[in-house]
């Protein structure tokens, strides 16, 4: 039976280009040799990461994850058995959706739309509405924490 984890969490303020570029060449190694699939998507402040694979192969990487020091405040929204992979093309993919500059006024920028032309046709309908709306919360969070 194949297991899906969903979480989220915040990455640390000094998260780079380069040391992404970095987690992702490991993480896409390792997910391949494990049988995992998934996406990743960084707002420039936090990240929404999805695993899907053998349940004790997501489980043990999960662990490894919570314990980089590369991010913090993770918590997972989903666990749960499922028939089919959302991303089956993906060992992982990253996704870098960087909040827009739009002025003080602008308290929301709800472009819910800008991760769709990314996910994938087999993506489940409750993790598309998820990966969307994690996408509106950038300035919420960027704002509540001036
Ligand atoms: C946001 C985030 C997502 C990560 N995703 C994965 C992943 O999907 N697979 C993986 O093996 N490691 C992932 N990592 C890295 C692991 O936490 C861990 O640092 C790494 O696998 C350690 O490998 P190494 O000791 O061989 O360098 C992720 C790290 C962060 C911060």
């Amino acid at each position: 039976m194949l297991h899906r984890l969903l979480y989220v969490s915040t990455a640390d303020p000094d998260m780079r280009n380069d040391v992404l570029e970095h987690l992702l060449d490991t993480a896409e190694r390792r997910n391949a040799a494990l049988d995992i699939t998934g996406l990743l998507v960084f707002t420039g402040t936090h990240f929404m990461q999805l695993l899907e694979g053998p349940k004790d192969a997501v489980e043990a990487v999960f662990d490894m994850i919570c314990q980089d020091r590369r991010h913090s405040a993770i918590a997972r929204l989903i666990a749960e058995p499922v028939q089919e992979r959302s991303c089956p093309d993906w060992s992982m993919a990253l996704r870098v959706v960087e909040a827009a500059n739009d002025g003080p006024n602008q308290i929301f920028t709800v472009d819910d739309q800008a991760l769709e032309p990314f996910l994938p046709d087999a993506m489940a309908p409750d993790l598309r509405v998820l990966f969307q709306s994690f996408n509106t919360m950038k300035r919420a969070t960027h704002v509540a924490a001036e």
